[in-house]
Formats: structure tokens, C-alpha cells, sequence
């Protein structure tokens, strides 16, 4: 799927169908999905996701267990730190996922995403959310590459990162603290000018 179009004009002519508004860099409107920043509202919904088993392994993450409020305490934190970009995915005025930009270095950053509800995924929401935090990493944010990673059996994340045109940098291993197993991981990356 190509997700830019060359030339200045043509891109903003694509931002402007996507309903991408450069003056308000926060807020990415797709045709299914909002892309906005998450606020106090969001806590118990963020929180629910990290504790959910399902969600933890994909991510090797043991589900979290802290109190509400000492989650509370890290999400506003760290939801304030202006050097991650947090965004909360709604679907029909709904908080369904989170998607962050972060590890802003060597003129790129990383991108991580997650649908909560285990029945919306599959369904394209995802793809939405990724073209739209691509053309605002690359045309607003001005960066030259957005990288990311996953693990070797999450086909689900990796269909979505070569449907982008990302390609695969290396591989590694993680350590899951869901399971104490040890999972091979894929790394990619998709430059601004491939
Ligand atoms: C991974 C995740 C973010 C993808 O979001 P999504 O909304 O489900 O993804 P989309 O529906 O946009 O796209 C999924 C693609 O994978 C394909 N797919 C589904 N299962 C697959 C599998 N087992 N192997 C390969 N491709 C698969 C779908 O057909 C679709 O591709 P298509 O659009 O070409 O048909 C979401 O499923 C999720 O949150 N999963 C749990 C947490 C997670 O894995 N997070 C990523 C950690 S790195």
C-alpha cells in the first residue's frame, strides 16, 4: 500500500484527504480512527489493557499489577513527558487502542501500537492508525525514519509493517516477562526517502 505520494503538493493534497490538520499536530483525523492525545478520562481504560494478559505477551510484558491509582500517577506522568508521543485510537467516539512515537533519535523514532478489544481487531484500525502516524512523523515531525519491532510469531504486526513498505533491519532476541521464555523479535524500519 503506498502510503505517500511524491511531490509537495501532493502530499499536502493527501494530508488534506486524510484530514490531517498540520495546525493541530495532536489530533490525526483517518476515515475510521481518531488519533488524539490521551487525558485523565482514559486512566482506567489504559489500564485495563495493561493488564490484560493477552495484550502483555504480545508485548512481553508481564500484566500489570500496581494499584489504579500508582498506575494513575505513572500514565499522567508520563503522558505529560513531551518526549513521547502518546496517542489514544477512538473508533466510533470510543477508546479502542494506543499508539505511541517515541526513542526520538538518529533523526527517527519507534512506533508502537495496540488494539485493545481483542473483536476489533483484524479490522483494519490499525492500518488507519499507522498511515496516519506515518504521515505525521515524516510531514509534520520532518523525521527521515520511523522504526519499529515485533515478535517473530505476531503476523498480525508484521503484515501491517510491510504493508507500509517497511523493511526488515535484523532480528534479535527478547526475554518475555509474560512467560520468563525467551521469543525472537524482528526489527524494521521505513525511511522517508526509499
Ligand atoms: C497487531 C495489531 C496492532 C494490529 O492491529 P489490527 O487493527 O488488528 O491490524 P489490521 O486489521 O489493520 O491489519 C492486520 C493485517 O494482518 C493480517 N493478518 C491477520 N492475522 C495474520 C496472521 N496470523 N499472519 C499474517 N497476517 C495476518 C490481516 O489480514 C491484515 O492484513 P490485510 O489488511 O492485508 O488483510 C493488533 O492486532 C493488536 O493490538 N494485537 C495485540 C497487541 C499487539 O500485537 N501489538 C503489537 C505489539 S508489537
Amino acid at each position: 500500500m503506498p502510503r505517500r505520494a511524491g511531490g509537495t503538493l501532493e502530499r499536502h493534497e493527501q494530508k488534506e484527504r486524510k484530514g490531517i490538520h498540520a495546525e493541530d499536530t495532536h489530533r490525526l483525523v483517518g476515515e475510521n480512527v481518531v488519533l488524539r492525545p490521551p487525558t485523565e478520562s482514559d486512566v482506567e481504560v489504559a489500564y485495563a489493557w495493561d493488564r490484560d494478559p493477552e495484550l502483555a505477551a504480545w508485548n512481553g510484558r508481564s500484566p500489570l499489577s500496581v494499584s489504579l491509582p500508582a498506575a494513575r500517577r505513572d500514565y499522567l506522568s508520563r503522558w505529560r513527558d513531551t518526549s513521547v508521543k502518546t496517542f489514544i485510537i477512538e473508533f466510533g467516539g470510543e477508546p479502542v487502542g494506543m499508539a505511541t512515537l517515541y526513542d526520538f533519535r538518529r533523526g527517527g523514532c519507534e512506533l508502537g501500537i495496540k488494539i485493545g478489544p481483542n473483536e476489533l481487531r483484524n479490522q483494519g484500525l490499525a492500518s488507519e492508525a499507522v498511515g496516519l502516524l506515518l504521515d505525521y512523523a515524516f510531514d509534520v515531525l520532518d523525521l527521515d525514519v520511523v522504526r519499529g519491532s515485533t515478535l517473530s510469531h505476531n503476523g498480525r504486526m508484521q503484515r501491517v509493517f510491510s504493508k507500509f513498505g517497511f523493511v526488515e533491519t535484523g532480528n534479535g532476541s527478547i526475554l518475555s516477562r509474560y512467560d520468563n521464555r525467551r521469543y525472537s523479535e524482528v526489527f524494521y524500519e521505513l525511511r522517508r526517502d526509499r
